[in-house]
């Protein structure tokens, strides 16, 4: 294989709580290759968005980065000084969040905020640039380009944000994208859409894909290779059909039996039994034991490395073992 646009070794990202540390991305290393959609799966609050913060050096207080490397075409971002890293965002690694207002600014029109950054990374005049941005009004499929890019973001329904937050997030061309639950805020009739607008841009311009989610079946139709979180770590790692042929880990197990596909309607949709754990105190060794139905003395008290139990398909867990 070629090298890996992005390398992410044994991060830990914790959050000072009064309460206590939060462990939220705890020893997590994994690869991204150029042009593949890479996803990060599991429950809420299992550290999804704070890795995906890291990678950009976005983690809000009382969050930080405490270890581990972030090599970004082969510079380890967590050596960069702010102002490198500034440079970084947006132009080469572009995040697209949940709730898109929280990247657009309510008191500028979605065409300036379009237009900005490449005035900004490239020096293009402004002019050019807010041709720029109405082409990719254009681009992200919202009608009347022309007088979308004048609307400010309040006027504008869910899934139009959302565009917008695209398409401002693609104006300087990053070769990665970080899509944090991209199509969770808006309403379920445009989710689909607004994931395959997502996809076709990515295609087109031969971008690579982190993407996020808590919905596993989304992860079958478009991902290359999948990550399943539980509790800050990485539990299983391999490329989509395996993890789907062979699911080891009985948390992927689990998350599968959770899919609607083949149940009948009426029927209850399984749910994993249990509650995820606290990040502040969890469980020692596997930290899914408490969980797990198939739990020995030894998952209590050490942890499963990550290893490889087939070709490129990694799992932490002493079955099968
Ligand atoms: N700003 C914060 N302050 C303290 N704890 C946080 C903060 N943000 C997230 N956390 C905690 O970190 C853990 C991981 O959260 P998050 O990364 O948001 O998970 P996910 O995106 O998978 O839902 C959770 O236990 C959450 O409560
Ligand atoms: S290591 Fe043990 S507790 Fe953890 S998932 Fe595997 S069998 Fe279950
Ligand atoms: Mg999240």
């Amino acid at each position: 294989m070629t090298d890996p646009l992005l390398r992410v070794v044994d991060l830990k990202t914790y959050y000072r709580t009064s309460a206590g540390l939060v462990r939220a991305v705890d020893g997590v290393s994994f690869e991204v290759y150029k042009d593949e959609t890479f996803c990060v799966v599991g429950e809420s609050g299992c550290g999804k968005s704070t890795l995906a913060l890291s990678i950009i050096r976005l983690v809000p207080y009382p969050g930080e980065i405490v270890g581990g490397k972030i090599i970004y075409r082969g510079t380890d971002l967590l050596k960069l000084p702010e102002s490198e890293m500034r440079k970084i965002r947006g132009k080469e690694i572009a995040m697209i969040f949940q709730n898109p207002m929280n990247s657009l600014n309510p008191v500028f029109t979605i065409g300036f905020q379009i237009a900005e950054p490449p005035v900004i990374h490239f020096n293009m005049d402004g002019r050019s640039a807010w041709r720029r941005a109405v082409e990719l009004i254009g681009k992200v499929r919202m009608p009347d380009p022309e007088v979308r890019a004048r609307n400010y973001p309040h006027v504008l329904s869910g899934g139009m944000r959302q565009r917008s937050m695209i398409a401002m997030m693609i104006s300087c061309e990053p070769k990665l994208l970080l899509a944090d639950e991209p199509t969770t805020s808006v309403d379920v009739t445009v989710q689909a859409q607004l994931l395959n607008l997502l996809m076709n841009i990515k295609r087109e311009r031969r971008m690579s894909m982190v993407l996020i989610t808590h919905n596993f079946g989304l992860v079958a139709e478009v991902c290359n290779r999948v990550a399943v979180m539980y509790a800050g770590k990485i539990v299983e790692l391999g490329p989509v059909r395996e993890v789907f042929r062979n699911p080891v880990h009985p948390y992927t197990r689990g998350l599968m039996k959770c899919l609607p596909i083949g149940t009948k309607r009426k029927e209850q949709l399984y749910v994993i039994p249990g509650q995820p754990p606290n990040l502040i105190e969890p469980p020692p060794g596997c930290r899914f034991h408490p969980r797990c139905p198939h739990a020995m003395e030894k998952c209590k008290k050490e942890e499963p490395p990550l290893t490889e139990v087939e070709p490129n398909h990694y799992v932490a867990c002493y079955l099968r073992r």
